[in-house]
């Protein structure tokens, strides 16, 4: 009889055995390399928002996977989300339906603690589609010579040491409330930002308040000699235009050292900050006159586990200034609980869920497609394009796309 339960310390052993196997890139291999992934385990889950969960036969551990208590700025409003990562199943277990046992639960999880939105890193973005999750906010990654960054003065800069990091924090804390899509940062992140080394931190202070700083790391560069290097800047948080131009001046004058600085981030439109927005000097998309300007990749996926919940929770946000009455049928295969029907009045922007049964117009999608929409990153007419949506009557394309359009498409620097 399958089971799912919180792990403790005594299911240890069998712990490491499934995620050595499941994640060989993390290299557990010898005792030594076991004894500091439980260390690094145990930090983690010290932290109550974060737990391991196991799948088990008969006392047999098949399967496990890891659940995060997230508090996340869903447009203009924190709320409460869950997160799953290190999904691991045993190599003798594979297809028998076990990751299917713990989404399941992880889902249900949720949705019975008051989440109406629940979140996660898919190793294949197809796996969990099919699971109602949609697809995030793309990921662009943009390799840029110092030269084409603006620059102009720098008088705030400063490397940042484990005396800044209450100011640091703070600086995120305000970002991420003003940012959708943003989640409160647990503390062993922060943990492990401040004993790396290799991460550098540089920020811009002014009156002992932090406006915006990076994360960096060196990487080798493609000349594959010591005197060669990129620099990754693994996390950019600004609250000021001012703030940014100083960090970017700061990047900007490592020109003589660094080959490229690579950026990687949510910002579609970064490329006019830059002097020469080319990702490299010769890739053209053939046949058009287009330069290639970064790469893209899809991670972060979302879903609504409880409808009702969530316009609730949506209750002040504005969708579109509009007013209309839309009926809403939501497919979901993968947890039929949360499949139905809604009549939800819209006036002026504001949602509230109706209990007649008289609309305007319809719509009917699976959920992975209206988590997508809610989160604001697909567009209602082009999912009618794409028959992953269906409307009552096309008049009312329009407005149904003015519902859902979200100015900002959410931003995430958390993972897991
Ligand atoms: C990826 C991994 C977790 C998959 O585990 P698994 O237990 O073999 O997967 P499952 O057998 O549960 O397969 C998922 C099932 O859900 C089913 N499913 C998906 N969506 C469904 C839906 N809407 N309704 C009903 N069933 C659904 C699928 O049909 C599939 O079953 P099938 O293979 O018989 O078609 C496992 O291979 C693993 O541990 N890999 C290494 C580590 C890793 O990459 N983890 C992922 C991190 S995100």
């Amino acid at each position: 009889m399958r089971q799912i339960r919180e792990l403790t310390s005594a299911d240890n052993e069998a712990l490491i055995t499934i995620m050595a196997d499941a994640y060989p890139g993390m290299n557990i291999v010898t005792e030594a390399d076991r004894v500091r992934f439980l260390q690094r385990s145990e930090q983690i889950v010290a932290d109550t928002a974060v737990t391991n969960w196991g799948l088990f036969d008969d006392d047999v551990l098949l399967g496990l996977m890891r659940l995060f208590d997230f508090t996340m700025t869903l447009h203009e409003t924190a709320v409460f989300v869950g997160g799953v990562g290190s999904v691991a199943v045993g190599l003798a277990h594979k297809k028998q339906k076990v990751a299917r046992d713990m989404i399941q639960f992880f889902l249900r999880h949720y949705r019975e603690r008051g989440a109406a939105l629940v979140a996660l890193y898919p190793f294949r973005p197809d796996f969990y589609r099919q699971m109602g999750f949609g697809y995030g906010t793309k990921m662009n990654q943009y390799r840029v010579k110092p030269a084409s960054l603006p620059h102009s003065g720098m008088d705030d800069v400063v490397f940042l040491t484990g005396g800044d990091r209450a100011v640091v924090e703070s600086c995120y804390d305000r970002y991420a409330a003003q940012t959708h899509g943003m989640f409160v940062r647990h503390d062993y992140t922060w943990d492990a930002v401040f004993s790396d080394s290799a991460m550098r931190k540089v920020g811009v202070k002014q009156n002992g308040r932090i406006e915006g700083y990076i994360l960096f790391t060196f990487q080798p560069g493609k000349a594959g000699h010591f005197l060669s290097n990129d620099l990754l800047v693994r996390e950019l948080v600004y609250e000021t235009p001012e703030a940014l131009a100083q960090l970017l001046t700061f990047l900007h004058r490592q020109a003589d050292q660094i080959g490229r600085v690579v950026f990687q981030n949510q910002d579609d439109s970064f490329h006019y900050l830059l002097h020469d927005p080319r990702l490299d000097d010769e890739l053209m998309l053939r046949p058009t006159l287009y330069h290639e300007t970064n790469v893209q990749g899809l991670g972060l996926m979302y879903r609504v586990v409880d409808v009702p919940r969530l316009f609730g929770q949506l209750a002040d946000h504005d969708f579109g200034g509009q007013t209309c009455r839309l009926k809403l049928t939501l497919h979901d295969s993968f947890l039929p609980e949360n499949a139905g029907e809604w009549v939800i009045g819209f006036e002026n922007g504001r949602a509230r869920l109706l209990t007649q049964n008289d609309y305007d117009a319809a719509i009917e999608l699976d959920v992975a497609e209206f988590s997508s929409l809610i989160m604001g990153t697909a567009d209602f007419r082009q999912l009618i394009a794409y028959r992953l949506a269906a409307v009552s009557d096309t008049a009312v394309v329009e407005t149904v796309t003015r519902l859902f359009r979200s100015w900002r498409k959410p931003v995430c620097l958390t993972n897991f």
